[in-house]
């Protein structure tokens, strides 16, 4: 979008119709606000596409295909985004606004920057096979990596010296600082990574942008990582995509592993399709770009607390992309720390297990909700309540997103609202209740849920049992009611008079306003409970 004026684009949003434009490829009838055809971008029959003019968009209810006239062009005629808006200036019979072409500059400078990256790979590659990185082989050999897959992923060694200011002595300092390779000290230039076992960063296209050194002393950061550079973002690269876009697309999914040894590890034990986002938490670009290709994603997290965080950190991100054909999963590592160490002890198969059974992203934040909050109390359930609807209210496919709500208001009710679950300690003591009502009680709350789901917490204080089988009521569900608020009732009128008693048998010694006020408020609560109960057992006869 940068390259052009957004002016242009607007322009051309304002000249053309895209209902006209979409219509050169897709049949539309107007129903209502919208116009409606069949989808372009899947198979269907009847028509979910729906193409709204005022608001320049068009939308999928099918596929959830979304979008406004560039990128209608884009997607249905897999042009480029310089070449869809080409396509529509012609349209529009306006001129192509001049492109902004990077400068020689810059084009020298990006060259510049990949050859050194490139150079410096092949020091660090050469180094790892010599004396000097002999500790470093050691020990990625005894990470389980053979020569074959050093050899693949470029892993190297970044001595104790200065090897790179050396090497590249002759070149501009700028040109090799760019490539944060190279830092500028008191006593001039010095190498970033030292003593490093060296993990080069490819970029989409398979260039090596940047680095992530692992200590090999046991000193801390463990690992450290290129800073940002004009071509390496860490926010939007991913380790190890370039080797895994084509199983993405051929396995039509991804799998996103928290660190870089485990995206390895996971690559060469079958799951090529396996990724890690880079010495920071996963980020909204990371997901955007894995959506490009299809929107199924396994996250699979280590199974200690900050693995249940990342993941939780996973799903709010995710939430935006999803649609009711994606498959967003979560996995957990268990019996080990992570994937790594799963495939060494146990192998793929056990891995194979691990993705298999990942939780859908719907259930993960169910259990994730009723784990989080007190479900049994109120208050504990309204946290988790509001929780879901703020996650949910992120999905932006409103059908899908209705749905999902949906299923969670019967979790609720069935999971949450059913009394028997319920596991309550009153904090009052409360007298005991006769034998017969009780199972008068016990019958209605079996034979109405409604009324067990609208007394419930007066039902739950009770503290009895509610789990055995007993026989439905006859009491129609208004007697019913009835029944249980008079009931309410006169427990209520039991705990006022006990509380006048109370008070009564321990008059305080120079009883003033507060003592008489006390009682005056339990006698007139008194008085309007005994109304209420009279008027009931009236309209009862
Ligand atoms: P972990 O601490 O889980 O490390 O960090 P790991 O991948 O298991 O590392 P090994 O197996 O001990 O070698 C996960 C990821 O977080 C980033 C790295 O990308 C790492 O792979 N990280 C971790 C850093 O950038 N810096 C650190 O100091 C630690
Ligand atoms: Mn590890």
């Amino acid at each position: 979008m940068s390259k052009y004026d957004n002016s242009f684009t607007d322009e051309l949003r304002q000249r053309l119709s895209l209902v006209d434009v979409i219509s050169r490829r897709v049949p539309l009838t107007k129903k209502g606000q919208n116009y409606w055809g069949c989808c372009p971008f899947h198979n269907e029959k009847t028509p979910s596409f729906a193409v709204n003019e005022d608001k320049g968009f068009y939308h999928c209810f099918g596929c959830g295909e979304h979008g406004d006239i560039i990128s209608f062009v884009m997607k249905s005629e897999n042009l480029e985004f310089k070449e869809a808006i080409k396509e529509l200036a012609d349209m529009a019979g306006l001129k192509m606004p001049e492109f902004k072409q990077k400068s020689a500059e810059q084009i020298a400078a990006e060259e510049n920057y990949v050859k050194i990256t490139e150079r410096a790979t092949q020091i660090y590659q050469d180094l790892l096979y010599k004396d000097a990185g002999k500790h470093a082989l050691e020990y990625i050999k005894n990470r389980g990596f053979n020569d074959e897959m050093i050899k693949k992923y470029r892993i190297g060694y970044a001595p104790k010296n200065n090897i790179i200011s050396s090497t590249f002595n002759n070149i501009n300092r700028d040109k090799l600082t760019a490539t944060g390779l190279v830092r500028i000290g008191d006593y001039g230039p010095y190498d970033f990574f030292r003593d490093k076992l060296m993990f080069p960063i490819f970029n989409a296209h398979g260039q090596i942008v940047a680095f992530s050194g692992r200590s090999l002393d046991g000193s801390e950061p463990k690992y450290i990582n290129t800073s940002d550079t004009e071509l390496f973002h860490k926010r939007q690269t991913i380790f190890g995509f370039n080797f895994a876009r084509e199983s993405i697309h051929r396995n039509n999914r991804s799998i996103v592993v928290e660190g870089q040894i485990d995206a390895i590890q996971m690559q060469v034990h079958g799951f090529g399709e396996t990724v890690a986002p880079l010495g920071t938490s996963l980020t909204e670009d990371h997901i955007a770009i894995l959506c490009k290709s299809n929107r199924n994603i396994t996250f699979c997290f280590d199974g200690d607390n900050a693995g249940q965080k990342a993941a939780v950190r996973a799903c709010t991100l995710v939430l935006p992309f999803l649609r009711d054909n994606s498959d967003v999963k979560f996995a957990f590592v268990s019996g080990g720390k992570d994937p790594d160490e799963i495939l060494k002890k146990y192998g793929a198969d056990a891995m194979k297990k691990i993705i298999d059974n990942a939780t859908p992203l719907i259930d993960f934040l169910w259990e994730f909700a009723n784990k989080n909050f007190l479900i049994n109390t109120p208050g504990g359930r309204a946290q988790a309540e509001k929780y879901l609807k703020d996650c949910t209210s992120k999905i932006t496919d409103k059908i899908f997103q209705n749905e999902i709500e949906s299923e969670y208001n019967n979790r609720k009710f069935n999971k949450w609202h059913k009394w028997k679950q319920q596991k309550y300690t009153p904090t009052i003591e409360i007298p005991d209740v006769d034998i017969m009502t009780i199972n008068v009680i016990k019958s209605i709350v079996q034979t109405y849920p409604e009324l067990a789901e609208k007394y419930m917490d007066f039902l739950v204080s009770l503290n009895i049992s509610f789990d055995e089988n007993v026989q439905k009521t006859d009491l129609s569900i208004d007697d019913a009611n009835k029944f249980i608020v008079s009931f309410k009732l006169q427990r209520y009128l039991k705990s006022l008079q006990d509380e006048k008693l109370k008070l009564l048998s321990n008059i305080p010694e120079n009883a003033g306003d507060k003592y008489r006020n006390k009682l005056k408020e339990i006698d007139e609560n008194i008085i309007k409970a005994n109304e209420k109960l009279e008027l009931l057992l009236d309209i009862n006869k």
